[in-house]
């Protein structure tokens, strides 16, 4: 039994077609899940209203969104408002994923208002903190993470912590098929809540990198790692839903 809810969730990144999400849902409801545990998918945003119509209709699926902006409206073309996810009745947000912070440049100053924007919005935010090889080569993981996690945490309301996640994803292990050890993943996860100031037990911290149906069991079974935030995997409604059935086996 875990401590605490095991949370699936899918971050479809700038994947699938209107076809594919529609063969998605459609497995998806052929497979009747009885779903003990949380299972949330964030599509591109342009995809969101759909997914919430097919999400509704499959069952207790989540949609989130994979980025937000600072603000809640203005001169900022292209960007997502926070105020308008919410509007939309979106669940959640994904924050500071490491295909922002190295393609696009978002540094921890900047995450910290989106994270800010976010909550303000009462959206749940999954904060993303993680190190790359050469940080973890040169013994920087705690470094990067302490850091990642001050800035980025800066000024979280005590009212709103309720709403935050974090998610544990090593940049070395995203789309690459080496997924950190469950017990590597556990010793960063403690690390991750040891700092947490506030609600530190109760907070869920996903891992990511690389999870597939065959590696999940096992760090799922440790104390710290609380779910999965999953890319490759899934996107196809077989592999999301066994790893739904593998979580839902936890609780
Ligand atoms: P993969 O599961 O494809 O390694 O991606 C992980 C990820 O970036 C989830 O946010």
């Amino acid at each position: 039994m875990k401590k605490r809810e095991v949370h699936i969730v899918g971050n479809w990144k700038m994947n699938q077609s209107l076809y594919e999400i529609s063969q998605f849902f459609i497995e998806m409801s052929k497979m009747k899940m009885e779903l003990k545990c949380k299972a949330w998918i964030a599509p591109q945003a342009i995809h969101i209203p759909i997914l919430k119509e097919m999400a509704f209709t499959t069952g207790a699926i989540y949609i989130g969104a994979q980025n937000c902006s600072n603000q809640d409206s203005g001169a900022l073309t292209g960007e997502t408002s926070p105020a308008s996810l919410a509007d939309l009745g979106v669940e959640f947000v994904i924050i500071g994923h490491s295909e922002r912070r190295t393609i696009f440049g978002e540094g921890n100053e900047l995450l910290n208002e989106k994270v800010l924007a976010a909550l303000k919005n009462n959206l749940k935010v999954i904060y993303c903190v993680g190190e790359t090889l050469a940080e973890r080569e040169s013994d920087q993981t705690y470094k990067v993470i302490d850091e990642q996690l001050l800035v980025g945490l800066k000024n979280l309301p005590a009212d709103k912590a309720h709403l935050l996640m974090i998610a544990y994803e090593p940049v070395w292990a995203i789309g690459t098929g080496k997924v950190a050890s469950a017990e590597q993943a556990e010793e960063v996860h403690g690390y991750i809540r040891s700092k947490l100031t506030h609600r530190a037990s109760e907070t869920i911290i996903l891992y990511g990198g690389s999870v597939k149906p065959d590696n999940i069991d096992a760090l799922l079974r440790k104390e710290n790692i609380d779910g999965a935030l999953v890319g490759g995997a899934s996107l196809k409604a077989q592999d999301f839903r066994q790893l739904c059935s593998i979580a839902s086996v936890l609780m």
